[in-house]
């Protein structure tokens, strides 16, 4: 069983991101499954909290993302960038840096976004870049998912309604577990 584990980068209840990982969930292909891990009670990163222990909230979320076969992240885009809660999980999980072999170096990630803007977190996805680099992840290339206008692809209940974007997901996880395989 391939093991992906999936950290949105927003917080809000009614997150269009949250919910696309909730359907990527569904749609796993066979022999895979993927978990939705919860970075809601990180606190913002500080040296002084580390120095005196690793928050509660961190370290079960960290061995999840060590021991995952890969990690797909759905990304919020705010002002061109990267959503700010997920940068900061990643810093924790990150720390301290003699742990980042085992928990990041290699490790298959796949980036995935939506906004009800035009652009489908094109700036967001490709800022995530020199972050994965740094850490020496292994980011999948081998299709991309933009999803704009996500107000019109999600119900009110965050059930993705738009069928075409439900087969390019399909196919996004189908290439995303072959390249975790390969
Ligand atoms: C945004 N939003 C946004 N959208 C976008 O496509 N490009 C952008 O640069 C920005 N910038 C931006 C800045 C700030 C501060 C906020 C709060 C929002 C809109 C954003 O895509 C929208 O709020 C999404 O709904 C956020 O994702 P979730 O929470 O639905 O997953």
């Amino acid at each position: 069983m391939i093991k992906v584990v999936a950290m949105s980068g927003s917080l809000r209840k009614g997150s269009y991101n949250t919910a696309l990982l909730r359907t990527a969930a569904e749609l796993m292909p066979a022999g895979s499954e993927l978990e939705i891990i919860s970075i809601d009670d990180f606190p913002l990163y500080n040296g002084d909290v580390e120095a005196t222990g690793m928050p509660a909230a961190v370290p079960p979320v960290k061995e999840k993302f060590a021991k995952a076969d890969g990690i797909i992240i759905s990304t919020p885009e705010y002002n061109n960038g990267i959503p700010g809660v997920l940068k900061n999980a990643i810093d924790w999980i990150s720390r301290p840096a003699s742990d980042i072999p085992k928990v990041f170096v290699g490790k298959p990630i796949a980036i995935m976004g939506a906004t009800p803007g035009g652009f489908g977190t094109v700036h967001a996805q490709t800022a995530w870049l020199p972050i994965l680099r740094v850490l020496k992840m292994r980011p999948c290339y081998a299709n991309s998912l933009l999803i704009s206008q996500a107000h019109t692809r999600f119900d009110e209940h965050g059930k993705l309604t738009d069928n075409e974007i439900r087969t390019s997901l399909v196919k996004y996880l189908e290439d995303f577990v072959a390249f975790i395989k390969d």
